[in-house]
């Protein structure tokens, strides 16, 4: 072994344990799960397997970035060129750095001139372990290219399924479980940000891994542009998982001295199923990211109360103006709303999706006195004001682009296409990104602004930047830049991730956004199914819930307001429909849930998210507080029941021995029996053991309906 480095290395916290063997002279990760109080060399050697038939005496290692020409055979998680050189890399281990959750490989390929250093880092308490990979061009004349750089990990052998996050436009974020196969899973990315229909994760499952028992692995790549996820099974039967950014051939080219760090690839455990995986993810987001972000706006992350807000969009579209904003303001105000977020349509000439981005300067037509007086209006009626803006893009028809034509993302010489109507802008040129940051300066400075929705809505179909490259990965490198630069300016300001609805929800863009725009749907029913997805992964005051308006825009539904304002309720919640048109009815239940939001948001916006079993009619959820005192449950049912009644609801997370008062606090208006009901259920105390094993009996209740359970200690 080399001088300092040790054969195994065990990393722990207060719930895993990493175990590394560099026996073979490359990292390699032989177990990643829970913790392991006695472990010794003649243990991790068991690990081993003897000669299979047909097969090199000794197996190979899956180490963290195997190539070819060890003995391995499958995919490679390294290829670089160099010249007319295409061959790989023979790295071997040169030092390894240890602290108290952390190490650092750095290795060497002599012959190719190049060093890698791997780094993983272990949670300070959840059960997650972050990887990633530098590769640096030690050659001190040449450039060296780049086609892959993927961190690969073992599958346990137990792990035979898969479950992806997947969708579409306006359905994003939806469950799909499966076997794994017996070749190849490969998740490719290309569209130019995180996407719609893979989000860059996977989650990984035994076949008896349910909600809250079993075994369970997540991986969330920390990017929003290309990527991808592959799970393959080699020829000797074993598993591995490789997953990075996707790269194409002449994308990243490192100049001699230069290095490429692969994006951060999370890797989570759990023994308690996928609960288990959300609790932990909820509480690393809080602890690593939010708490961040919300530190940088100079207020600690329980006071980061995140206000009700009011999105113009599905009230108004391209049709803002002072006169019906001001409406909408007065009416939010009375409902109790406390952001006021002015949505696409407010700038110079913008009346529809085929003009103006890039032209970004307040249309006088609409907004005669400019912005200023709107913020400040909304300041009066104790609002905040937001905007939406899009700033890496442009329309054909404007201004900047009749100034600037060249300043778009284009393919050699072939016609640019449009996605609704517009074009990328290159934010490889300094130019662009200059000017961006000083359109968004001036917005920011001018105007009291304290929140921007942040959207793209458009894949990169033509991704060929200034200098002739594929632009992807420097796209998406400046685009951090210039957000970044934007927090360090404002640090007051909350930035909304949005990308037509759900396409850029990642942990990449996480370091810059404060909130998710999940999907554009505002349909209820379907909202049910995007929202567990998210907090799948993503903590509840991270998502955008709004209440739309009825029939749903995009389904066209009709659903109570009672059953939209109840689903909005569970995120960060806001409402994005025209409020001028709501019946008294409509309105004392939309101010009626706003003020159950804020009563309880301290508790959904910090607690414990806990999916309960599922079934084709039944949807429920529950957040329960750290110290077990106090939780919200929600039941909706999703269809025609089969039955009369719903299935009964065994709630979780609470303490066995204590005693709790349960009451129904959604929906204000119940049927007479409903009424009757909930009296009898607050009639009497219950014991968390009770609740969590008998569980209680359902009212019936209609379709596309939802209740609200609030259980306090005694
Ligand atoms: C797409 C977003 O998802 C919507 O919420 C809205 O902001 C539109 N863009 C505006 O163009």
């Amino acid at each position: 072994m080399p001088k300092g480095v040790e054969r195994f290395y065990h990393l722990t916290n207060k719930t895993v344990s990493l175990l590394v063997d560099c026996r073979g002279l490359q990292p390699a990760i032989r177990y990643f799960g829970p913790l392991l109080s006695d472990v010794n060399e003649r243990m991790i050697e068991q690990i081993d397997r003897h000669e299979a038939p047909a097969s090199l005496p000794s197996e190979p290692a899956i180490t963290l970035s195997p190539t070819h020409g060890m003995g391995y055979l499958g995919h490679p998680a390294l290829a670089v060129k160099r010249d007319l050189d295409q061959w790989q890399l023979d790295l071997e281990l040169v030092t390894c750095e240890v602290s108290k959750r952390e190490l650092r490989f750095v290795s060497v390929c002599q012959k190719r001139s190049v060093e890698t250093t791997h780094r993983l880092q272990l949670a300070e308490e959840a059960g997650v372990l972050t990887l990633t990979v530098t590769l640096k061009n030690l050659d001190p004349a040449t450039p060296l290219g780049v086609d892959n750089c993927l961190i690969t990990i073992p599958v346990p052998d137990h792990l035979t399924e898969a479950q992806e996050f997947t969708g579409r436009w306006g359905y994003e974020l939806q469950h799909n479980r499966f076997q794994l196969p017996n070749s190849s899973l490969v998740r490719e990315n290309r569209t130019g940000r995180s996407s719609h229909h893979l989000h860059p994760s996977l989650r990984l499952l035994s076949n008896s891994t349910g909600l809250d028992t079993g075994d369970a692995v997540d991986i969330q790549i920390a990017w929003s542009g290309n990527h991808t996820i592959r799970v393959e099974r080699l020829a000797d039967g074993r598993r591995l998982m490789q997953a990075g950014e996707l790269l194409d051939a002449g994308e990243l080219v490192l100049a001699p001295g230069a290095s490429y760090t692969s994006p951060e690839c999370l890797l989570c455990f759990s023994k308690e199923g996928t609960n288990g995986l959300s609790q932990q993810w909820h509480r690393l987001v809080r602890r690593n990211y939010t708490s961040a972000t919300a530190s940088a706006q100079q207020f600690s992350p329980q006071q980061a109360i995140r206000p009700v807000q009011l999105n113009t969009w599905e009230a108004c579209y391209f049709s803002v103006n002072e006169a019906n904003v001001i409406e909408l303001i007065d009416q939010a105000a009375n409902l109790g709303i406390e952001r006021f977020v002015l949505d696409d349509g407010w700038f110079h000439g913008r009346n529809n999706d085929q003009t103006s981005l890039g032209d970004w300067k307040v249309d006088r037509l609409k907004f005669p006195r400019g912005l200023g007086p709107i913020a400040a209006y909304c300041n009066e009626k104790g609002l905040e004001f937001g905007l939406w803006i899009e700033p890496e893009m442009v329309s054909p028809d404007s201004n900047l682009y009749r100034a600037h034509p060249d300043w778009v993302l284009s393919f050699s010489d072939s016609s640019l296409i449009e996605a609704r109507h517009q074009l990328v802008l290159d934010l490889s040129i300094e130019d662009v990104t200059e000017y961006l940051f000083a359109v968004i300066s001036d917005l920011l400075t001018d105007i009291p602004i304290s929140y921007l929705k942040w959207d793209m809505n458009r894949d990169i179909h033509q991704m060929e930047n200034a200098a002739g490259q594929r632009a992807v990965h420097q796209q998406t490198l400046a685009l951090y830049a210039l957000m970044a630069r934007v927090r360090e300016n404002f640090p007051h300001i909350a930035i909304e991730s949005c990308a037509s609805g759900g396409g850029r929800i990642d942990l990449g863009v996480l370091q810059f956004a404060n909130r998710f725009w999940p999907s554009d749907t505002n349909d209820a029913l379907d909202r049910i199914k995007v929202q567990a997805g998210f907090l799948s992964l993503l903590p509840p005051e991270l998502m955008g819930s709004h209440v739309g308006p009825s029939p749903c825009h995009l389904t066209g539904r009709q659903h109570s307001m009672a059953f939209r304002a109840a689903v909005a309720f569970w995120g960060h919640m806001g409402v994005e429909a025209d409020i001028r048109g709501l019946t008294e009815n409509e309105r004392s239940i939309l101010a009626a849930a706003i003020n159950l939001h804020k009563a309880h948001r301290h508790l959904l916006h910090q607690g414990r998210y806990i999916e309960h079993e599922p079934s084709e009619q039944q949807a429920a959820w529950s957040i329960v507080s750290d110290d077990q005192t106090e939780s919200l449950t929600a039941v909706a049912l999703l269809q025609t029941p089969r039955a009369a009644f719903p299935n009964r609801i065994r709630f979780g997370g609470l303490n066995t021995f204590s005693k709790y008062r349960v009451q129904l606090i959604w929906p204000q208006e119940l049927t007479d029996k409903q009424a009757d009901y909930r009296d009898t259920l607050e009639s009497t105390m219950y014991g968390g053991d009770w609740l969590q094993n008998v569980g209680i009996t359902l009212p019936i209740m209609h379709p596309e309906s939802m209740l609200i359970f609030h259980l306090t200690k005694s």
